[in-house]
């Protein structure tokens, strides 16, 4: 419940539909009250005509006036319930929008750490849920709920004034439902909880193996991924078992409460009027609005069903809205955004990119340790190292993705970031990156190649693309810079995505150039088109370089080699040839050519040239 009424305030730009919904439902509820009165006040005219003590013409026009008036109250009910209902159905629709966006926007900010752990169909999954639940409440609520609420009160208060152990019974009937209720809800919720585990888990391996579906395929692992995925659902079907056979026990026996009582209520108001306590209009309007007051009772059952669910689903919402970011990034060091200034007044005596003793863990071990190294304006500067030896890592901590867990990083001189979201989007500014999976989107190769300039003329677009090659394939294409690449750019080749991504970084035109890999996936003479492109724009740009190409490498200025996550030399490609280390022993394995050299160069990740 508390977590509802976080959503009222969360949501308080609706107000006016909440507003409006419940004045609508007070009408609807009146009308619906005001038929027991109408009916009831017929039923006197109609034995007082009967007995004879009134004309049979003034009954009549009494009763055809009451009966107009019945017509009346359910056209009002028929029109302002409508009217409710629509606002509802805007209310619930803009409900979705806000509580959409909003965890959209919480996404965005979320760090990296987050999806490190997290599956991304589990984050999919989790919104679709909770938000539709809570939309579905909040519908139900405006167009039901508050008219049950309200005939409610209403029936209470009436059968008070005509007689008050009515009234008590009633009062006694709602909370010992509502008491019987809440104790099924307890293990309901436990039910409902896994459930969604389930659910969840299931969705996030459904859209991992949809995603890779190549993959799956190729190990011919359909059987058992369907497998797994039925696990998770045939333990939601147990499960519903258990919840449901407990909330329908619970049911019958709240319902057999309830009869009991009811059965007393119109004991008394039969044996009543038999007495003459009440009159046989009165009689009538009690068993209405006995029969009216009943409905709320059982709808509680349905009340307290959709409240669970919204209050399970604005929970696992709440959770994702409340996280952290400071808390799930783990904090460390971030690199700061350089002071904005005009191009070429950076000063030049300042290293471009400075690591000072930067330590790192994704988890508990350190990946990276005591790494220091300055890389001067305008300079190159390759890493070399064994596969998961920490290149990759040391780009992420470049671009703030991660903080480091002691030292510094430092961009154009400025020391320590605020790691604050505006300070990273200035320094992520500052860097244009090619990862080393391409990581493309679905939509066109344009608009790919323009992912970081959206701005950017069809002309410039092409000028990047012809500097990295994209043209070579694009002219293939029927649909050129139009053709829609699928999701990821799944349509598209290793190389011809690589060619897209480099184009994007091209594009963007930031001050430091990071290539992780970045032509990994071509053959040669593509590679060789792309590094003249990247040549050219790596001229007077700070650009650091994984390659696993030795031939690539040796044009840089500088290489810094990396053992066991620490710095093992750092040097020029001449210096480095001639110093024995993990370089000199690459190029040596490399001029060898007996496979169990071949052997060793592959665990450098490094293909001979
Ligand atoms: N998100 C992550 N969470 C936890 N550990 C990670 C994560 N990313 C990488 N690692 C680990 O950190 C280490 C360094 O990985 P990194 O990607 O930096 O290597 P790399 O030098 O780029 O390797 P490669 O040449 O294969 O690309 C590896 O042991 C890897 O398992
Ligand atoms: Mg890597």
């Amino acid at each position: 419940m508390p977590t509802l009424l976080r959503l009222l305030r969360f949501t308080r730009s609706l107000s006016s539909y909440y507003v409006g919904i419940t004045i609508a439902a007070v009408i609807v509820t009146g009308a619906g009250l005001a038929v027991p009165f109408i009916t009831g006040a017929a039923t006197d005219q109609v034995v007082s005509a009967l007995n004879g003590d009134t004309a049979a013409d003034t009954a009549i026009r009494s009763v055809v006036l009451l009966a107009v008036g019945l017509l009346a109250v359910s056209l009002v009910e028929a029109v302002i319930g409508n009217i409710g209902g629509y606002w509802g159905d805007v209310m619930s629709a803009k409900m979705r929008a806000i509580l959409s966006s909003r965890y959209f926007d919480k996404l965005l900010r979320l760090p990296q750490r987050y999806y490190d752990r997290e599956l991304t169909g589990t984050i999919v999954a989790r919104l679709n849920r909770s938000i539709t639940e809570v939309t579905n409440f909040m519908k139900s609520f405006s167009n039901t709920f508050v008219t049950l609420i309200l005939t409610t009160v209403a029936v209470l208060v009436i059968s008070a004034f005509y007689y008050w152990p009515l009234a008590i019974l009633l009062a006694c009937a709602y909370p010992a439902y509502l008491w019987l209720t809440t104790l099924t809800s307890k293990k309901w919720q436990v039910f409902e909880k896994d459930k969604n585990d389930h659910v969840d888990l299931a969705s996030g391996r459904f859209s991992e193996v949809v995603g890779q579906m190549r993959v799956v395929k190729a190990f011919s692992r359909e059987a058992s991924e369907l497998k797994n995925f039925d696990r998770h659902f045939d333990e939601t079907v147990t499960l519903t078992g258990g919840q449901s056979r407990h909330w329908h026990v619970m049911d019958a026996l709240r319902q057999g409460v309830l009869h009991a009582i009811f059965f007393t209520m119109y004991l008394i108001i039969f044996i009543r009027t038999v007495h003459g306590h009440f009159t046989p209009g009165e009689m009538v309007m009690l068993v209405q609005l006995m029969a009216l007051a009943r409905q709320p009772v059982t709808g509680l059952s349905w009340v307290v069903d959709m409240t669970q669910r919204a209050s399970a689903g604005s929970r696992s919402y709440f959770e994702v809205m409340d996280l952290d970011e400071k808390m799930v990034d783990g904090g460390g060091s971030r690199p700061h955004a350089p002071a904005p200034s005009a191009p070429g007044a950076a000063n030049v005596q300042t290293p471009a990119v400075a690591f000072r003793d930067v330590s790192f863990a994704y988890d508990d071990e350190d990946v990276l340790s005591d790494i220091s190294f300055t890389v001067r304006h305008g300079e190159r500067i390759a890493f070399v190292g064994e596969s998961g030896g920490g290149k990759t890592t040391l780009t992420n901590l470049l671009l703030g993705f991660y903080g480091a867990r002691t030292g510094s990083i430092e961009v154009e001189g400025a020391g320590d970031g605020s790691g604050s979201p505006e300070a990273l989007a200035l320094l992520r500014e500052q860097i244009g990156v090619v990862f080393q999976d391409a990581s493309l989107f679905s939509g066109n190769i344009a608009e790919n190649i323009a992912y970081g300039r959206p701005d950017a003329t069809r002309e410039e677009i092409e000028e990047v693309a012809t500097r990295a090659a994209v043209d070579t394939f694009v002219a293939k294409l029927g649909k050129g810079y139009d053709t829609v690449i699928g999701e990821r750019g799944m349509k598209l080749s290793g190389g011809q995505k690589q060619r897209i991504a480099v184009a994007r970084a091209m594009l963007k035109n930031a001050p430091i150039l990071v290539l992780d890999e970045a032509t990994s996936a071509l053959d040669t003479k593509s590679e060789r088109l792309v590094q003249q492109g990247l040549d050219q724009l790596m001229k007077d740009r700070t650009s650091l370089i994984i390659a696993h190409r030795l031939s690539t490498i040796a044009e840089v200025d500088r290489i810094v080699t990396l053992k066991d996550g620490r710095i093992d030399e750092i040097g020029t490609p001449a210096e480095l040839a001639a110093s024995g280390g993990i370089y000199a022993q690459l190029l040596a394995l490399q001029a060898s050519a007996t496979k169990a050299d071949r052997k060793k160069l592959k665990a450098f990740d490094v293909v001979p040239h």
